[in-house]
């Protein structure tokens, strides 16, 4: 049903995602399918996820990767920046801050961007790479685009 293929250009990605926002019946699906439509965008990405904001907290969501940080409060790590900053961070070594938090060790460099809704921070989308250097400003235009079409298909309610 649908294609299985490493996404080679963002067009194919966007393409990809409309079909997904047009077939989900829950806002949940839509992320857990979102996540892996970016696995087959960034292939070596070694942790791509959502983290969600309740009570000024960034709460674990839809993720490929292996299991991580339950909960970031808002001063911590490059989500908690981004979540601050309300601005994506691309983080070229991640060993540079202190305050980045290790969920796995093998991640080198990340992107994180947020997602805000009505003016209001809804939670950051999180892509770790095991290479240093991996993100740039192209993978920055790309994911707030790829978040700018994902927010058309977040409804209220997860389920
Ligand atoms: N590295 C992130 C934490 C999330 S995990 O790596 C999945 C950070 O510094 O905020």
């Amino acid at each position: 049903m649908y294609n299985h293929q490493i996404i080679s250009k963002p067009e194919l990605l966007f393409n990809m995602l409309k079909e997904f926002i047009k077939d989900s019946e829950t806002t949940i699906s839509l992320l857990a399918n979102s996540i892996a439509l970016l696995k087959q965008y960034y292939p070596s990405a070694n942790w791509i996820g959502y983290y969600f904001v309740k009570e000024q907290t960034l709460h674990l969501g839809p993720f490929i990767g292996e299991s991580a940080c339950i909960k970031i409060p808002f001063d911590k790590g490059f989500c908690g920046l981004a979540a601050r900053s309300m601005e994506t961070q691309i983080v070229a070594d991640v060993h540079t801050e202190d305050f980045h938090i290790a969920c796995d060790a093998n991640s080198q460099s990340e992107i994180v961007v947020p997602i805000i809704i009505n003016n209001e921070l809804y939670g950051v989308l999180d892509i770790d790479s095991p290479l240093k250097n991996n993100f740039d400003i192209s993978d920055k235009d790309v994911l707030e685009e790829y978040i700018l079409l994902l927010k058309t298909g977040i409804k209220k309610e997860l389920i």
